[in-house]
């Protein structure tokens, strides 16, 4: 991990320069950090269980057509990505109010939505990840009209899978962040999904009991933080009981 070029840090990730040009290492830390930056801490084993969750999501999606950075897992805590460049857009769905939505409009926590939702927040520690407008987004330079339908169209497929995938191992997908970038192919440019799919950035909570198995739980102190990360994986059938080998598919509940 040492010898490798470094290129960039965040704050849960880190990301080297991969083997091949046009490839990247992404490490996952077990570091946490909520409310831009404000609240830190370290979730143990987080990194490890962040890695195999987002492969398993990021490969199901790719099957269904949904372009992503993601090419395979290289270990308990990196993978090889394509090297993308990342449009500086959070894209939020959101089916049920929580968090700042619920803040926002004074919606209670858990109260479906009419209909899915869309946010958008500029990239910016400095200014702490503002909302901002498709106007915004297109009159700045962020992301041209075409990039946004297909980061739209794209996160909306991405909606549809992932709530059925969780529903059927009894989570609800609440909400969750993406975040695309540019991919060059052969002088043509396409947006695909990049980052990572967690329970650092999905809202999911169980669906009979409405248990919160997800960040959430580090930024409440709600406590059981390794837990619900684990359960998570585990519900998924890929956290290894008896050994890496130990891979299975998801397991549907009755
Ligand atoms: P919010 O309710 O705090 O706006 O969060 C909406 C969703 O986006 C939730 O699933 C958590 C995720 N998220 C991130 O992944 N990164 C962030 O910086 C924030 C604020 C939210």
């Amino acid at each position: 991990m040492t010898r490798r070029r470094r290129i960039y840090e965040g704050k849960a990730k880190v990301l080297f320069e991969g083997p091949e040009p046009g490839t990247l290492v992404q490490y996952f830390k077990d570091d946490a950090t909520a409310f831009n930056n404000q609240k830190k801490g370290v979730i143990t084993g987080k990194g490890v269980l962040n890695n195999r969750i987002s492969e398993y999501l990021m490969s199901r999606l790719s099957e269904i057509g949904v372009p992503t950075h993601f090419m395979r897992r290289l270990n308990m805590r990196e993978q090889l990505v394509r090297e993308v460049e990342i449009i500086p857009i959070e894209v939020v769905v959101r089916n049920v109010a929580a968090g700042s939505l619920s803040r926002r409009f004074g919606i209670p926590e858990g109260t479906p939505l009419p209909r899915s939702i869309i946010e958008y927040y500029y990239k910016s520690d400095e200014l702490g990840d503002p909302m901002v407008s498709e106007e915004h987004i297109t009159a700045f330079g962020w992301a041209a009209p075409q990039d946004l339908d297909d980061m739209v169209a794209l996160s909306l497929r991405v909606n549809d899978y992932l709530s059925g995938l969780f529903l059927g191992i009894g989570l609800k997908l609440v909400d969750f962040k993406l975040e695309f970038g540019r991919l060059w192919e052969n002088e043509e440019m396409r947006i695909v999904l990049a980052d990572e799919i967690s329970p650092d950035n999905c809202r999911l909570w169980d669906v009979k009991t409405n248990e919160k198995l997800d960040k959430d739980r580090f930024r409440q102190d709600l406590g059981r933080v390794e837990e619900a990360y684990q359960e998570v994986a585990r519900r998924l059938g890929i956290l290894p009981e008896g050994g890496p080998s130990d891979v299975k598919g998801p397991k549907t509940l009755q």
